[in-house]
């Protein structure tokens, strides 16, 4: 097999065209599809189940996806600098992708709520970060409202290239199942990658590639579930901060594709992300960040309602690394016992 190309290359029929000059690339996208079967038996051995790990993308998360092309079209335009608002994964993604193309970055992000490891990202990529004493929600408006003004891309997801390019890992899924999944779950934050995942499917079934399309399951954090509850959430507050967002950008967008598909967006508790993340990381080796666990949430809090048929098969997308995220791995786990250097003490710890 040739090496992979990145999103742009390897999905060019699909996409916005771009020179091959323009790209910026770190060859993001081909991320594993990996079946479970430890935690789908935990859940219900009728099912299958696939972990799409996103989290195995250059910066660590899905958002690489989208700003492939969203980099590559501000260097397309001559634009000099990039900014977005973000909990964290926007920020590590604009920050490394500008870096690459020589852009400034500019990142507000929400004071004390973003993971360390995505401010570390950032500040390592030398992007200009200005943390902001309010959430996410009111860092989106300010940047949008300077963009409008200064030649500066918005890189955030409702810069259309975003979700453009974050279609791809709906295409690969297709790519990797040999057809569609009966249902895809997604969390759901700004809405943009759920959006872009029900394009991607339906471009896919267009282009004759599947038979059908998935039915969409979208989980937002009980502290910040604006759409389950049908109103602007003031003070957003959960344990995944990726998702800690009172008002969607692509709210309208994001039911629109859950009606069209038949699904739900529904929402989840801080306890049953915690659960879910524990599961997947103790059950199949795989470590996510808590907003990614929450497409697991969901699908344990659907099973118990009885959703699920025998042989349906069912994606969840783990759209972060564990990594960038150690203070919640660390809060929730056992911290490790200290000894004194002997055999002795270690076999009096294996309990044999
Ligand atoms: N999972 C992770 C790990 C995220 O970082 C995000 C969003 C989502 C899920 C939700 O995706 O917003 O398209 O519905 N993170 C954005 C950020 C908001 O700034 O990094 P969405």
């Amino acid at each position: 097999m040739p090496p992979w190309r990145g999103v742009i290359r390897e999905f060019r029929e699909f996409l916005p065209p771009t020179e091959e000059e323009s790209i910026v690339t770190l060859l993001e996208g081909g991320t594993p599809l990996i079946r479970s079967v430890r935690l789908r038996d935990w859940i219900n051995r009728e099912i299958e189940l696939y972990l799409k790990y996103e989290g195995c993308n250059p910066t660590g998360s899905f958002k690489d996806r989208g700003m492939t092309l969203a980099v590559s079209q501000a260097l397309r335009e001559g634009i000099t600098a990039v900014i977005c608002a973000s909990t964290g994964n926007t920020s590590a993604s604009a920050s490394a992708y500008a870096a690459r193309a020589g852009l400034r970055a500019f990142v507000l992000i929400p004071e004390g709520q973003i993971a360390l490891g995505k401010l570390s990202q950032a500040i390592m990529h030398g992007a200009e970060v200005l943390q902001v004493q309010g959430n996410f929600d009111e860092a989106l408006a300010i940047v949008k409202e300077v963009a409008r003004g200064y030649p500066v891309a918005l890189v955030n997801s409702i810069n259309p290239y975003r979700l453009e390019g974050q279609q791809t890992a709906a295409f690969e899924i297709c790519d990797q199942l040999g057809d569609a999944p009966t249902y895809q779950s997604l969390p759901v934050g700004n809405a943009g990658n759920i959006t872009a995942y029900w394009k991607g499917y339906r471009r896919y079934r267009e282009a004759g590639r599947t038979s059908g399309l998935p039915i969409l399951l979208g989980f937002q954090a009980e502290g910040a579930a604006p759409i389950v509850r049908g109103h602007v959430v003031e003070h957003p507050e959960t344990v995944a901060t990726a998702i800690r967002i009172g008002n969607p950008a692509s709210w309208q967008q994001a039911v629109a594709a859950r009606d069209e598909s038949g699904g739900v967006i529904d929402m989840v508790s801080d306890d049953q992300i915690l659960e879910a993340y524990q599961l997947i990381a103790g059950l199949e080796g795989i470590f996510c960040e808590p907003a990614s666990a929450s497409s697991v949430a969901g699908v344990i809090k659907l099973n118990k309602a009885g959703r699920f048929r025998r042989g349906d098969r069912i994606v969840c997308t783990l759209t972060g690394n564990g990594l960038k995220d150690l203070d919640c791995a660390l809060r929730v786990s056992r911290r490790p016992a200290t000894i004194s250097p002997t055999t002795e003490a270690v076999l009096k710890h294996l309990r044999f």
